[in-house]
């Protein structure tokens, strides 16, 4: 089988390593794929947003099916593309991406359906906003409607914050016209927990839970990030909990996409927040989560590509789906300077005992060497028996990997310890 996989991050590598796994693939594209990803899969120049060329270069490439995994090419389209050319295709159509394209569609599908999330507000107008800010309870949250690269929430922890990042997003437009529509919504407090599903729209089976680390320092200090690193599962999230966001959150959202006619097949994310009044959404990914994927997958024991088929056939089971008991910590090594400024152009070595472990999000092959590229340049992620010897493990193994001006975090998982102790 010939696999082409949408994408070129941490989270792509370690869906590619995972399908390798599978005997029947003979060959994998990677688009546009990085110079770490270059070790598993064929690179192509063609980029995520491309939906034009993806769908060119998959008839023409005879691809057998075909896995979009960022969000942008899901919300606009990629799958609806390659479905319309007859490639079948793991990943919700455009109509069904629209649960992370829009916050404002998101929030208000919750409202509908009584999915438990934030009280909110819509604005599409910044004075009225503004006026609403002056006598709303505060911190406050502010998102932007549409995609912003992970940057459209801001958390305002005063009046003179909030009304600044209203003028920014709607005024100054800083993310272009995901910003003509913003939610304003409570603040909520309690530890997060991420849960990837895969789901066909008449089945949603949650996967192993995880927790992120999205701040760029130590004790969660420092600038939002794209996440530093993750474990899996999450301590938080106990079976009790599991059990009430299957009936209150899972299935309902499932059911309110076909009642909108917006089936969901593909990899449904929930980001959740476990408040003193129960699980509520924070927010919906259309998508895996990236460094999630690099925890969870490593603990799937089914094999990816047969539950992915099963997805997009309409014939996902529970029972197909089999997660390890273990632990897992991924342990991201970045540039120093992310997220704002940092070199590149590193040579990268991965020492031969480590380089399974390894999922590389941003770097390019310059002169046959693999050079950083990016401010999260790789992941390394170890797999055990508890929780402390797989964040002991992953440290271990970053040691193996070498690039200058590198930099992690160091307390990856130190939170989760707390939480089971
Ligand atoms: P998002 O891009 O929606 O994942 O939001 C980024 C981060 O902002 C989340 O992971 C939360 O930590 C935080 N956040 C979003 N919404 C809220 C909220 N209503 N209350 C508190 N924190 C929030
Ligand atoms: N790790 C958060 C995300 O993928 O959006």
């Amino acid at each position: 089988m010939k696999i082409m996989v949408v994408g070129g991050g941490g989270r792509e590598h370690a869906i590619i390593k995972k399908i390798k796994e599978n005997k029947n693939v003979t060959e994998i594209f990677a688009l546009p794929g990085n110079g770490g990803i270059a070790k598993d899969a064929t690179c192509v120049n063609i980029g995520a947003k491309e939906i034009e060329k993806i769908a060119e270069f998959a008839v023409e490439n005879k691809i057998d099916y075909a896995i979009v995994a960022p969000d942008d090419p899901l919300v606009l389209g990629a799958v609806d593309a390659l479905n319309e050319k007859g490639i079948p295709c793991f990943g919700p159509k455009a109509n069904a991406a629209i649960i992370e394209g829009s916050k404002v569609f998101s929030k208000d599908l919750m409202k509908k359906y009584n999915i438990p999330t934030a009280q909110y507000e819509v604005f599409s107008d910044a004075e009225k906003a503004l006026e609403y800010l002056k006598t709303a309870p505060i911190p406050t949250v502010i998102k932007a409607d549409g995609l912003a690269l992970g940057k459209g929430v801001i958390i305002a922890m005063t009046r003179e914050e909030a009304f600044d990042a209203v003028k920014s997003i709607m005024e100054d437009k800083v993310f272009g016209k995901s910003g003509d529509n913003i939610v304003i919504e409570e603040f909520l407090t309690g530890p997060e927990v991420s849960v990837l599903s895969f789901t066909d729209g008449k089945t949603v089976v949650p996967m192993i839970s995880s927790m992120d680390h999205k701040r760029a320092g130590d004790n969660d200090t420092g600038l939002n990030t794209g996440g530093m690193g993750t474990v899996a599962p999450n301590p938080y999230y106990t079976e009790e909990i599991a059990k009430e966001c299957m009936e209150k959150i899972f299935v309902p959202t499932m059911d309110a996409m076909n009642k909108e006619g917006r089936t969901f097949k593909g990899c449904l994310y929930f980001g959740l927040m476990l408040t003193e009044n129960g699980p509520k959404v924070i927010e919906y990914n259309c998508r895996f989560g990236d460094p999630e994927t690099q925890v969870v997958l490593p603990l799937l024991e089914s094999d990816l590509l047969t539950v992915m088929q099963s997805v997009t056939n309409g014939t996902l089971k529970a029972e197909d789906v089999k997660f390890s008991t273990k632990n897992a910590c991924c342990v991201i090594m970045a540039s120093k300077g992310y997220p704002e400024k940092y070199e590149k152009g590193f040579e990268i070595t991965i020492e031969d005992e480590v380089k399974d472990n390894v999922y590389v999000a941003g770097a390019k092959i310059t002169d046959g060497k693999v050079v950083t590229d990016g401010g999260r340049v790789l992941g390394v992620t170890a797999v055990s028996d508890s929780l402390e010897s797989a964040i002991k493990e992953a440290y271990k193994k970053c040691e193996k990997v070498h690039f200058e001006n590198a930099y992690k975090r160091n307390d990856i998982g130190a939170r989760a310890l707390k939480a089971l102790k």
